[in-house]
């Protein structure tokens, strides 16, 4: 059996021990260190790193107790093409995700894995997903040579030797395993960011709750609490528990009279998310507040009085840097101000960190993300696309009083949201749970295919393409019979910011004004929020929502929420192609909202202007 660790941690869980000491055995790592997730831990791995090149110490005056890490530039991002689920039946991953026989990929990875530690230390890190000891959160251990991982991991979740007493003696745990992929021969010296990026998988086990992760130090590929655990396995134990684990941010705003109304948002990665997560309200919007539970994933269970529960697994944001700034986002940027590390941005001459969007003015003078000296004249960006910050929820200057409740915040509303620039209203409501189900799962964003440079919709249900751990069919079933259980299911709307005008111009005049869509929602949730009833669902007038402080004409206005019946018909027509790939695995309901919409569609022009004239053309 493994001696227990260099420091710290310490446990009598014995299948833990036994696990740490059959993965070290195929790992052949040079040393094993228990996380205890203490300060003095942190500090000195963190010192360590920047010993061996792979920090750097940022400006104490100006960042204290912050780093930088520049990446390898070919380990920058998740990487969905190198993402296994690995069902024991090819049904059971589904059409959308990237299946290979659990033997198959068992064999591989035992190959890829001896050995994989060699000249390294292998960092045990217990973490808690959730408020420690909720009875919505779950406890995973990731076993890694990236003495990166292991800091990350304390921020992005609660780690160390608390989660081990937590677990206790026979306490169960989601196995996560992890390498750089880089064994180091004896005398090889390291390099600043070892990684394997000709190797990468990104494995997961549904049956056993399993993941395997090699190759990539970077992100979700390799903080495996995040899109791996909290998301892909979760989703699993969410369909067999009888609860949701969601790609939502969770807000709860506050009216003027002291009353808090918690809803979840789901977007696709790069929509904006922390932003809304983190809104101001506007001018006009007095006594309003917006108090943030999370900004990426929300774990929801059905409570014993028929209502939804929602946590925050993470403790710490890993937000996209560029664009976030003072004016977009001051409480991100508040939350990054100390004890946060910064990978891929750039590094200013007074030892800070600055990316694009972060002033409005460049800096004359920086060091880019891959290190080099860079200038406004320079023609790459300083930091990288996906360069992020991570920092602790805590240090949110809008975190919400009940962020740490082990009993979750009431989810009163569900909110979907793509990026399309063509005939998608600004907001609108579901008629019911079902239709609601069947708009998150036709939610598109449109990519640009850089190749033939037209805009193509990629269907990404619920925002969870590429975080659901198992057949996307049975994750839509899954979503109505939660519904069936509760005794009055939240109201859901589709909403898209994206909308452009003729001259390809964002028609909503930004992040900052999304209050105004979010109270009309709230109005809705409380029965005061008037709308209309269209073939797509319930929508505001004009006059339905708060313009104090803007001033945006109605005709703008309905620009942003008129629906071309043509185009419509042709969107619909467009689900069936989604849905084709599910074969009969697809809900019937989806079927019979399809039909229902489509008829709606159809109805004589004189029964759907009865709706509003302004909204439908
Ligand atoms: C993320 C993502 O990093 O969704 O949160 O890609
Ligand atoms: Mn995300």
């Amino acid at each position: 059996m493994t001696k227990l660790g260099i420091r710290g941690g310490t446990t009598t869980n014995m299948k833990l021990l036994a696990w740490v000491d059959e993965i070290a055995k195929l790992c052949k790592p040079d040393s094993i260190h228990w996380c205890d997730g203490s300060q003095a831990e942190y500090d000195s791995l963190c010192q360590m790193m920047v010993e061996s090149g792979t920090m750097i110490r940022l400006n104490e005056a100006k960042r204290p107790n912050s780093y930088l890490c520049r990446s390898d530039p070919g380990d920058v991002a998740r990487v969905e093409d190198r993402t296994f689920i690995c069902s024991k039946n090819k049904d059971d991953a589904g059409p959308t995700n990237n299946w290979v026989d659990p033997r198959e990929m068992t064999a591989t990875l035992n190959k890829l894995f001896d050995g994989c530690m060699r000249g390294r230390t292998l960092y045990v890190v217990p973490f808690s997903m959730g408020p420690l000891g909720s009875h919505i959160a779950h406890i995973g251990v990731e076993l890694t040579d990236s003495p990166y991982v292991a800091v990350s991991m304390r921020i992005m979740a609660r780690m160390g030797q608390q989660v081990l007493e937590v677990l206790g003696a026979s306490g169960d745990f989601v196995p996560c395993i992890h390498s750089v992929g880089k064994p180091l021969a004896p005398g090889e010296k390291d390099v600043a960011w070892p990684c394997n990026p000709k190797n990468i998988y990104i494995s997961h086990f549904p049956e056993e709750r399993a993941i395997w992760s090699f190759g990539s130090g970077y992100g979700g590929n390799a903080l495996l609490g995040k899109k791996c655990l909290a998301l892909r396995i979760a989703s699993i134990m969410a369909r067999d528990e009888g609860w949701l684990a969601e790609h939502m941010l969770i807000v709860g705003v506050e009216d003027p009279q002291g009353r808090k109304t918690y809803v979840g948002a789901a977007f696709p990665s790069a929509c904006g998310k922390t932003n809304f997560a983190m809104m101001v309200p506007p001018k006009g919007f007095d006594g309003w507040k917006i108090w943030t539970v999370g900004d990426d994933i929300a774990w929801i269970k059905p409570g014993a009085d028929g209502r939804l529960y929602a946590i925050n697994p993470e403790a710490g944001f890993f937000g996209v840097a560029p664009g976030t700034g003072a004016s977009t986002n001051p409480n991100a940027i508040a939350a990054g101000r100390a004890n946060s590390i910064f990978t891929n941005v750039a590094l200013t001459d007074e030892g800070d960190v600055w990316w694009e969007g972060l002033t409005d003015e460049k800096p004359a003078h920086l060091i880019d993300w891959k290190g080099r000296d860079w200038t406004p004249d320079s023609s790459e960006p300083a930091a990288h696309p996906n360069s992020r910050f991570t920092c602790p929820v805590g240090q949110c200057p809008t975190v919400d009083p009940d962020y740490e409740n082990p009993n979750g915040v009431p989810i009163s509303a569900f909110i979907f949201g793509g990026r399309v620039s063509k005939n998608m209203p600004l907001v609108f409501q579901a008629f019911n749970w079902a239709h609601g189900v069947y708009l998150a799962a036709t939610m598109g964003s449109e990519a640009t295919a850089a190749a033939v440079g037209q805009a193509a919709m990629r269907r990404d249900p619920m925002a969870m393409l590429p975080f659901c751990g198992y057949n996307m069919a049975d994750y839509f079933s899954h979503w109505l019979s939660i519904g069936r259980k509760l005794s009055n299911p939240p109201p859901i709307f589709r909403v898209n910011w994206f909308r452009k005008d003729a001259n390809g111009k964002f028609i909503w005049p930004g992040f900052g004004e999304n209050m105004r869509v979010l109270k009309w929602i709230v109005d809705r949730v409380h029965g005061r929020g008037y709308g209309v009833e269209s073939p797509l669902g319930f929508m505001p007038r004009q006059e339905d929502l708060e313009w104090k402080g803007l001033s945006f004409p109605a005709s703008k206005f309905y620009e942003l929420m008129a629906v071309d019946r043509d185009s419509a018909t042709a969107e619909a027509r467009s689900h069936e192609e989604h849905f084709e790939k599910f074969f009969d695995r697809l809900p019937k309901e989806f079927i019979y909202e399809r039909e229902l919409l489509r008829s709606r569609l159809w109805r004589s022009p004189d029964v759907w202007e009865l709706a509003h004239d302004e909204l439908i053309s």
